[in-house]
C-alpha cells in the first residue's frame, strides 16, 4: 500500500511499508507466565569491562571504552568516515590481543584491506567477512570465538528469515535485533555502522536506536576536513561528550585540542569573525560567523548573508545603527556562515551582530568567545533555550567565554542586556587581541 502523506507530521513520501511477517499470534492475556518481583536495593550493579578502541577521542565519547557485551551503533552520512574509524578502531584492538572480526556486506575484502593498509599496518588478528548474510556472520562468531564485531553496514545485512529487501525497515530490525540477542550472552561487542539520510535520521526504523546501548554520531561534512563524534544515547555512560577528529589522508586523526583548531592558525579570530554557539534540534553547535562591511560605490547597498536569513540580517542591522549608533546606512554587508551551515536559530544574532560591528569598527572579539543570544528590535539582548548545553559546548571546544543574555544563572561570564553594551564590552582595540 502507498500512502503519500504522514496523518502525523505531514511530510511526503515518508512512509515506509513494513509487513508483519509471521505473527507469533501470542494472544495469551492473563497467561500462566510467573515472574517474581525483587528489591531493587538488592540488585547488583552492573560492573561490566570496557574495551578501549585505542582512539581516545571515541573512548571519551563511549564513556571510557566500549562496553563489553554491548552494542554501539555508528550512524552518519555516507562518505563521512565511518567504515575509517571503524577500521582503525578494530585494528587497534586486534593489535592490543582482542579477536576481531569485520563483516562488510558494503565493499570488497580488497577495498576494506586497501582502506586499513592507507591506516595503518594491519595486524594479523584482524580478520575480515565479506559478507551480507546474517546467517553467516552469526555462524563464524560462534565457531571462533570472536569478541569484538564490526558490522558494515546495517544497511546491506539481511536474513533469509525475512522476504523483504536488505535495507528494509523490517530487516534492519531484525538484523539488529538478531546481533543484539547474540552479543550479551556471549560477551559479544558489536559496533554497527548505520548510514543515515541528508535529514540526518537513521535510515532505518528508529526502533534501532531503542535496541542497541549506545548510538554515536559522526558528524560534519564531507568538504571539510574536521569531524565530530557524539553520543546521542548512551546507556553507559553521559551523552554530552564530543570527539573531534580530522580526515586525513592517512585516515582519521584525533584533535585533541579542538580550540587551535577551531580557530585561525594564528590564535584569535581577525575582525569581522565571531562564533556563535547556536543549537540545532537538541544538539548545539559552534560555528564561525563572518561579516564584511565596505562602502558602497554605486546607489543601493548590497546585503547577502550565506546560511543565514537575509530577512534577518535587514533587520539585525537596522537594529545595530539605531540602537548602537553604527551607521550601516552607506555600507554593503556581506555574512557568511562558514563550514557551510544554514542557521535557523535566532540564539546565533548576537554572533551575526558582534561580527559585523567587528568588521565596520575594525576592532576584533575578544580572545576564546563564543555567543549566544536572540537580539531584539529594541536592541535588547534576549536568552536562548539550551544555555547548559551551548555553555559546556562551547567549554569542551575551547571557547572559555560565553557571552550571552543578562539572566539568571547561566554561568557564563559575560552576560549583557543590550547589544550596545556587548559591543562596547566584546570588540577589542586594534591588536589587543593576543590579551585575554
Ligand atoms: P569512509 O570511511 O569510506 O566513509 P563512510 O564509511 O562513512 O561512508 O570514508 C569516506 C571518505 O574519507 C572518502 O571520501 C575518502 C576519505 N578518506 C580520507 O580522506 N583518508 C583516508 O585515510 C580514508 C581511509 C578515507
Ligand atoms: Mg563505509
Amino acid at each position: 500500500m502507498w500512502a503519500g502523506k504522514c496523518p502525523h507530521c505531514g511530510s511526503w513520501n515518508t512512509m515506509v511499508e513494513q509487513v508483519v511477517e509471521g505473527s507469533p499470534g501470542s494472544a495469551s492475556s492473563g497467561g500462566s507466565s510467573r515472574v517474581e518481583a525483587v528489591s531493587i536495593a538488592d540488585v547488583a550493579r552492573e560492573e561490566g569491562e570496557r574495551l578501549s578502541t585505542g582512539i581516545g577521542e571515541f573512548d571519551r565519547v563511549l564513556g571510557g571504552g566500549a562496553f563489553r557485551g554491548s552494542v554501539v551503533l555508528i550512524g552518519g552520512q555516507p562518505g563521512i568516515g565511518k567504515s575509517t574509524l571503524m577500521i582503525q578502531a578494530a585494528m587497534n584492538m586486534a593489535a592490543a590481543g582482542m579477536k576481531v572480526l569485520y563483516a562488510t556486506g558494503e565493499e570488497s575484502p580488497e577495498q576494506v584491506a586497501d582502506r586499513a593498509r592507507r591506516v595503518g599496518d594491519p595486524p594479523e588478528g584482524l580478520m575480515l567477512l565479506p559478507t551480507a548474510d546474517l546467517s553467516a556472520v552469526e555462524n563464524r562468531i560462534r565457531a571462533d570465538n570472536y569478541q569484538v564485531v564490526v558490522v558494515d553496514s546495517i544497511q546491506t545485512l539481511h536474513t533469509d528469515m525475512l522476504s523483504s529487501t536488505a535495507g528494509s525497515v523490517s530487516q534492519v530490525r531484525q538484523c539488529a535485533s538478531s546481533l543484539v540477542n547474540l552479543s550479551k550472552p556471549l560477551g559479544l561487542t558489536v559496533f554497527v555502522i548505520g548510514h543515515v539520510t541528508k535529514e540526518g535520521s537513521l535510515a532505518g526504523p528508529k526502533v534501532l536506536e531503542h535496541l542497541v546501548d549506545t548510538v554515536v554520531s559522526f558528524e560534519g561534512d564531507s568538504f571539510h576536513q574536521f569531524r565530530l563524534l557524539r553520543a546521542v544515547k548512551n546507556r553507559f555512560g553521559s551523552t554530552s561528550e564530543l570527539g573531534v577528529f580530522e580526515m586525513k589522508q592517512e585516515g582519521l586523526r584525533e584533535v585533541v585540542d579542538a580550540s587551535g583548531y577551531f580557530l585561525q592558525r594564528d590564535g584569535g579570530l581577525g575582525a569581522g569573525s565571531a562564533v556563535a554557539a547556536i543549537m540545532e534540534g537538541t544538539r548545539p553547535f559552534l560555528v564561525e560567523i563572518q561579516a564584511l562591511t565596505s562602502t558602497t560605490h554605486y546607489g543601493f547597498p548590497q546585503r547577502r548573508a550565506t546560511g543565514f536569513d537575509s530577512g534577518r540580517l535587514a533587520m539585525l542591522l537596522a537594529v545595530l545603527e539605531r540602537r548602537c549608533g553604527i551607521e550601516m546606512g552607506n555600507q554593503d554587508v556581506y555574512v557568511n556562515v562558514a563550514g557551510g551551515f544554514t542557521i535557523s536559530d535566532p540564539g546565533a544574532d548576537l554572533a551575526v551582530c558582534l561580527a559585523v560591528a567587528s568588521s565596520r569598527l575594525e576592532r576584533p572579539l575578544k580572545k576564546n568567545t563564543a555567543l549566544s543570544g536572540e537580539v531584539g528590535l529594541g536592541g535588547e539582548i534576549r536568552p536562548v533555550a539550551g544555555m547548559d548545553r551551548r555553555l559546556a559546548e562551547s567549554g569542551n571546544l575551547g571557547f572559555s567565554n560565553l557571552a550571552c543574555a543578562r539572566d539568571k544563572n547561566t554561568g557564563a561570564d559575560f552576560r549583557y542586556s543590550t547589544l550596545s553594551a556587548a559591543i562596547s564590552g566584546l570588540l577589542v582595540e586594534k591588536g589587543e587581541q593576543w590579551l585575554s
